[in-house]
């Protein structure tokens, strides 16, 4: 890794913001779209807190012009959003629902008409219920569904949108909606959890094949959710139980990725809940990527079981800790893209969600003092900033998120925007970390320019 001038960041460097259709976009009855995993699970009592759903959410289908404007005023170079495979595919295969590509084909007109650079993600967990009633993600068939779905989207889209993530969080999708049953589908079965990833990943690799087909040209890459591990102790059995939760984590979405393989380790570990025959697949999912994303909240202590258990999760005693009691670590961000970048040797790397949910309230005079908002974004850009000096090749960095929205299992409860949304009237109510935001990226555009673009 060389080192870059003392202007950290490159002038193409893109400053953004990220959400995903089923947190914001409400209408899902509208146009044709059909039911996904998570309008099934929400309708499911107790599976989400205070029975929320995404049905109105921040209605940003509808309301997409004025949220783009928004963006602007932010000064935004990019905003990535994710696409709903029920609108496209309402009975997740076969017959295209053209009403619901239009509803993206108008976003990205506007994103462009406004100087902002679409970054789609194809799927971040909102499969077609229709897909989940023949036997979701943990069936082959699944992945063979998933292509045609990237296929029409990129057939419609592939002449404007640049950069594409195929999956948001694989992990979390297989582990917490397959292994734990936390989220939609809501399903406990670790050999469940391993299929999902396995399928996720072999998608993953064949709808790169076809973007680079029918999106030509564009950079196309994948999201991870990625955190450091730090072993609790220098005792070698903790950093045995960190290599454990690291692989677990981390490695074992990496290394098929970017080595071809699952690694030996937790090949062991899991056993007979590895799914057969994978090998043959790797050469599909290790298909070269332009940019791999990583979400990144928090980091992660662990410490041996004195009884052979599981690693445990410590808890920083002197740590400052967020709404989702995620440790505030900047320092983490920084170790893991150094890390990233000197293992795996990634093209380029764009941090597609970093944020924090804080419990925002509007003051007398209706203003959000978010300083915590503002001052976790200083500290983990300022991280983004060392590691790019240390040579990481970042290209870009996108907060999560514009709005505040559904958090999944949390319903409205957990709140991450730059703006407040007042759920009942769907108000939008910029934050003070929006202005926090706004100014820092114009402070830092003036710098870049001054920077070569990276090679
Ligand atoms: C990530 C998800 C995103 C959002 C944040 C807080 O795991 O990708 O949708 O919920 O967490």
């Amino acid at each position: 890794m060389s080192n870059t001038s003392d202007s950290a960041l490159p002038a193409d460097f893109v400053w953004g913001a990220a959400t995903a259709a089923i947190q914001i976009e409400g209408a899902t009855n509208e146009d044709g779209r059909g039911e996904s995993v998570w309008d099934r699970f929400c309708a499911t009592p107790g599976k989400v807190r205070n029975g929320d759903d995404p049905s109105i959410a921040c209605d940003f289908y509808h309301r997409y012009r004025d949220d783009v404007a928004l963006m602007r005023e932010l000064g935004l170079d990019a905003f990535r959003f994710s696409i709903a495979w029920p609108r496209v595919f309402p009975e997740g295969r076969g017959r295209v629902n053209a009403a619901g590509l239009d509803f993206y084909d108008r976003l990205v007109d506007e994103l462009l008409a406004n100087d902002i650079l679409p970054f789609a993600t194809l799927f971040h967990w909102d499969t077609p219920q229709a897909i989940e009633a023949r036997g979701g993600w943990p069936e082959r068939a699944t992945v063979d569904a998933f292509v045609d779905y990237t296929e029409a989207v990129a057939l419609r889209l592939g002449d404007r949108v640049r950069h594409w993530i195929t999956h948001n969080e694989p992990w979390v999708h297989a582990w917490v909606g397959h292994g734990w049953g936390v989220h939609a589908p809501g399903r406990k079965s670790e050999s469940d959890a391993l299929a999902t990833a396995h399928h996720l990943l072999l998608s993953h690799g064949l709808a790169v094949e076809v973007l680079r087909r029918e999106s030509q040209g564009a950079q196309v890459g994948i999201t991870l959710n990625l955190d450091h591990v730090y072993p609790a102790s220098p005792d070698e059995a903790d950093a045995d139980a960190a290599r454990q939760v690291d692989g677990f984590n981390n490695r074992w979405f990496l290394d098929p990725i970017f080595r071809g393989s699952y690694p030996e380790d937790m090949l062991r570990l899991f056993g007979d809940n590895v799914p057969q025959g994978t090998e043959s697949d790797m050469a599909t999912i290790s298909a070269p990527i332009d940019f791999v994303g990583v979400n990144n909240y928090t980091r992660s202590v662990v410490r041996a079981d004195p009884d052979g258990g599981r690693p445990i999760f410590v808890r920083n005693p002197n740590g400052e800790y967020t709404d989702m009691d995620w440790e505030v670590a900047p320092e983490g961000l920084h170790d893991l893209l150094v890390r990233l970048s000197s293992d795996y040797e990634p093209r380029a790397i764009y941090v597609t969600e970093n944020g924090a949910a804080y419990p925002d309230v509007r003051d007398h005079e209706g203003t959000i003092r978010d300083t915590e908002r503002s001052a976790f974004l200083e500290a983990y850009i300022g991280a983004v900033e060392r590691a790019r000096t240390a040579g990481v090749p970042i290209k870009g960095y996108f907060v999560w998120s514009l709005l505040d929205n559904f958090e999944w299992a949390y319903g409205y409860w957990k709140r991450f925007g730059l703006v407040y949304v007042d759920f009942p009237t769907l108000e939008r109510v910029p934050k003070e970390s929006f202005s926090w935001y706004r100014d820092h990226i114009a402070s830092r555009r003036e710098r870049q320019r001054s920077t070569p673009a990276a090679p």
